[in-house]
């Protein structure tokens, strides 16, 4: 068996679509497992441009299938949207299938996503408005719609019908905000059911196949492991689990089965949405990074928080996630700055030194990153493809990475596009 997992290590949009991409030339099999249209996932080809929410991002080079599966909330009409996108760009998508299992994001959880963002003023969390948190707490309430509702009439009605009661009442009264019509939702998703009902079929069975036959396997992470319902920074975080364990239940394979835990982390660290972030560089330096590395949001077009590099909650995501392999992207961007600061400890508001990354989000704001400083380099580092090219600081920060981390760093990306690897080591 040959399995793959590629995940983020900080706060989302690191580049794991692009490495997806990379990988999925030689993958059977490319599936996502968890979160919804919530991700935003950009490949570059030569200079055309696919941003990439719901399908995995195998689907432009993946010559076997590609995997929407059971963990994924799925939003049928972004699906068909994004489906339209490809096709229009003349690239096929015959080989993408949804999960029978999967929940379905229906209108009403992207209202509630939005009306509570909306009453929260200021203290929003800053979500995508997509209704992932909504779907996800109708999955875990037991009242969720599943893909394979949308292929039966009766299940269907009901179901719109039950929820709508609940949701339509919260809208009306708690809200002020107009009602939802039962027959309008159930006409509008039995006929995405009719259109999608040949790409909705059971996957886990095919994967497990696959595995003991020993396919190559990618399953591709979206958001990241600061973004972890369990791990990452609650509450400011997705709702589903990002994580390496989230391929398990997300795609219904055994942890056994996982060989190559890759993690996606930039050579500094972003973050979109509100919440705490120790290393953010909220000033000139902050803005600089934003625009040498085009750091606006690939699904809300939000300008992202910028920041350096944060060792102590990478080294936290590696742990919660295991990995054994690490690609650090965006180093390009880092040319010219002078000089480099990566954060391996933090100092706690009574005056602590720690290393370790605390549940305690809120006490976060309050922590004091300690830095170490290295030498930063001035030459254009994009055309480099051997590792042996790389300027001598450059090389020495992904070594001060790898040490501190005890992971060896198997990719380095030094440009969007999907040729703009280093590649120190081939894992397939
Ligand atoms: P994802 O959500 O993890 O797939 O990442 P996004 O696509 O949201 O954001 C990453 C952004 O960085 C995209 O615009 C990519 O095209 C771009 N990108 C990826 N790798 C590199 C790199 O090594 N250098 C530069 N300059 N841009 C990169
Ligand atoms: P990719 O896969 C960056 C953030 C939102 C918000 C929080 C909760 O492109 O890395 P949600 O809509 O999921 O309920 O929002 O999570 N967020 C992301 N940030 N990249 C993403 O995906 C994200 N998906 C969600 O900004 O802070
Ligand atoms: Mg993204």
């Amino acid at each position: 068996m040959s399995t793959y997992v590629v995940v983020g290590l900080q706060y989302g949009d690191e580049g794991k679509g692009k490495i997806t991409d990379v990988l999925s030339a030689k993958s059977d099999y490319v599936v996502r497992f968890q979160g919804g249209d919530n991700a935003g996932h950009t490949v570059y080809v030569g200079d055309e441009k696919f941003v990439l929410h719901l399908l995995p991002s195998g689907v432009l080079q993946c010559k076997g299938k590609c995997i929407i599966a059971n963990g994924v909330v799925v939003n049928p009409k972004a699906f068909v949207k994004e489906i339209n996108q490809i096709e229009s760009k003349g690239m096929r998508t015959d080989h993408v299938f949804i999960s029978r299992r999967a929940h379905v994001i229906m209108p009403y959880h992207i209202l509630l996503d939005t009306y509570r963002e909306e009453e929260q003023g200021g203290t929003q969390l800053g979500t995508t408005k997509k209704g992932i948190g909504p779907c996800y707490e109708d999955k875990i309430a037991r009242v969720g719609i599943r893909m394979i509702d949308l292929l039966n009439p009766e299940v269907l009605r009901e179901k719109i019908e039950k929820n709508l009661k609940t949701k339509n009442s919260l809208f009306e009264k708690y809200f002020e905000k107009p009602t939802l019509d039962v027959e309008e939702i159930y006409q509008e998703f039995i006929a995405l059911g009719e259109l999608l009902k040949d790409r909705i079929v059971d996957t886990e069975l095919e994967l497990n196949e696959a595995i003991k036959e020993g396919k190559n396997i990618l399953f591709e992470g979206a958001q990241a492991l600061m973004l972890d319902i369990d791990f990452g920074t609650y509450p400011f975080v997705t709702s589903s689990s990002p994580s390496t364990g989230g391929v398990c239940t997300g795609a219904g394979v055994p942890p056994t089965a996982l060989q190559n835990l890759i993690g996606v982390a930039k050579a500094y660290t972003t973050r979109v949405g509100n919440g705490p972030f120790p290393t953010e560089l909220d000033d000139e330096l902050g803005e600089k990074i934003r625009q040498i590395g085009a750091e606006f949001g690939a699904t809300t077009g939000r300008p992202r928080r910028t920041g350096w590099l944060d060792l102590v909650s990478l080294k936290h995501a590696c742990m919660i996630n295991g990995i054994n392999n690490l690609v650090i992207t965006k180093l390009d961007v880092l040319t010219g700055i002078h000089p480099l600061k990566i954060a391996t400890k933090y100092k706690t508001e009574d005056g602590k030194i720690i290393d370790y990354f605390t549940s305690s989000t809120t006490k976060l704001n309050d922590y004091e990153p300690q830095y170490e400083e290295l030498e930063g380099w001035d030459e254009d580092i994009s055309n480099a493809r051997t590792y042996e090219e790389l300027p001598p600081n450059a090389k020495k920060y992904i070594e001060f990475i790898e040490e501190h981390l005890g992971i060896n760093v198997y990719l380095v990306s030094v440009g969007p596009e999907r040729s703009q690897n280093i590649i120190r080591k081939e894992l397939f």
